[in-house]
């Protein structure tokens, strides 16, 4: 079954988010490829990836660390925190810009999602609470550990971390950053009413565990701007073995401590249907992005009607971008979408990354 995009859709339409004009509202969602260089460094095929797909009206980035030891849930994934980082990056924002595209990096400490045989370094997290998981590594496949409580005096400088990932990011020439509070990582954890047990100023109330990626907010407002940072939540998601008694307090602090900034966007990973979007929603008068979490050809139908009624400013959409570089042409063409490959996601080198057919490539070769 296919879907065909009228042109006067709404999700076609150019929406304004902060400081950045997208040319329709279908954004690409942030998808880690661990397909980047052992130093962290970006993949050489990265600028022809994220090029091929510079029709979305914005590509958030796959999840990049902040540091070294922000990193290490899964296997060759990039940073944005050393020179050679930010010039590849550079290059990545270049080659995306040449095709008229936008381009926000997403910005992730992993938290308690890491394995020390991948990052190298002791496994951190609000609480001494493993996600009972396992985790791909060089050595195999290997249970997530338990991981240390964050002392309160080691917060200050992940925030300190994240401001300078964001400056780095704008210095590459990126349009913007989103900070990635959801699925299961650092900050999505502190916001946990279960798996943030802390004492001090960053557990307990809602208000202290909105904290730490409220003080997040507010440094990488301070260093690029409102206008150039988005905020990606997905309350009440049990990705990363995740839990959450309250879904939407923690939330509910978080953004009523940031809705003043000036943000580009909230991105939310829901279904619309739910009562926790219907309150995100009600909290945010200020542009949505939504990721429903399954974009398949018929479910545009939906999120065309979100973006005619102003529920939305746009649709985020991982997977169909990922196997279809032209995505916004084959909807509006009514074509067929290709299948996403599973079992190349996180596989390395080209296939499954930069060789998925356009539909002209798709007819030439069937002619
Ligand atoms: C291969 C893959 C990698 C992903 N990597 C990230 C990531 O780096 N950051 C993030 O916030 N979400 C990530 N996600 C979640 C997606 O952004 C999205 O929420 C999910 O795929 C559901 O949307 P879709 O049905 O449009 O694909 C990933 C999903 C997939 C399938």
């Amino acid at each position: 079954m296919t879907f065909t995009l009228a042109e006067d859709s709404a999700l076609l339409q150019a929406v304004t988010i902060g400081e950045t004009v997208a040319a329709n509202r279908i954004f690409m969602a942030p998808l880690t490829r661990s397909r980047a260089q052992a130093d962290g460094t970006p993949s050489d095929l990265a600028a022809e990836y994220y090029s091929q797909r510079g029709a979305a009206g914005v590509i958030i980035t796959e999840a990049t660390a902040i540091s070294a030891e922000a990193n290490g849930a899964y296997m060759n994934t990039p940073g944005i925190y050393t020179d050679r980082h930010q010039a590849k990056w550079a290059e990545i924002a270049d080659a995306v810009h040449a095709t008229g595209g936008r381009m926000f990096v997403q910005l992730w400490h992993v938290g308690r999602m890491a394995h020390p045989e991948i990052s190298g370094v002791e496994v951190v997290g609000p609480s001494a609470i493993a996600a009972d998981m396992t985790t791909h590594t060089p050595s195999g496949k290997q249970p997530l550990p338990v991981p240390r409580a964050l002392q309160t005096a080691e917060i200050a400088p992940i925030v300190e971390q994240f401001r300078a990932a964001a400056r780095r990011a704008i210095d590459a020439g990126m349009d913007g950053v989103e900070i990635h509070s959801a699925n299961g990582y650092l900050l999505h954890e502190f916001l946990s009413d279960v798996v943030n047990q802390r004492i001090d100023a960053y557990g307990g109330s809602a208000e202290n565990r909105a904290r730490l990626a409220a003080e997040v907010i507010e440094a990488v407002v301070a260093e690029v701007g409102g206008g150039r940072v988005g905020l990606r939540i997905s309350p009440g998601n049990p990705a990363g073995d995740m839990h959450e008694i309250d879904t939407v307090g923690a939330y509910e602090a978080l953004l009523h401590r940031v809705g003043g900034l000036g943000l580009a966007y909230l991105h939310v990973v829901a279904d619309p249907a739910t009562p926790e979007f219907g309150v995100i929603r009600s909290l945010w008068p200020q542009t949505l992005v939504l990721n429903t979490g399954r974009a398949t050809d018929t479910s545009f139908c939906q999120l065309e009607e979100l973006a005619e009624w102003g529920v939305i400013g746009a649709a985020a959409v991982g997977r169909a971008f990922l196997a279809n570089p032209d995505l916004i042409d084959r909807l509006t063409a009514g074509a067929e979408l290709n299948v996403p490959d599973e079992t190349t996601f996180y596989a390395p080198g080209p296939v499954g990354y930069i060789d998925y057919p356009t539909l002209a490539e798709f007819e030439l070769k069937s002619a």
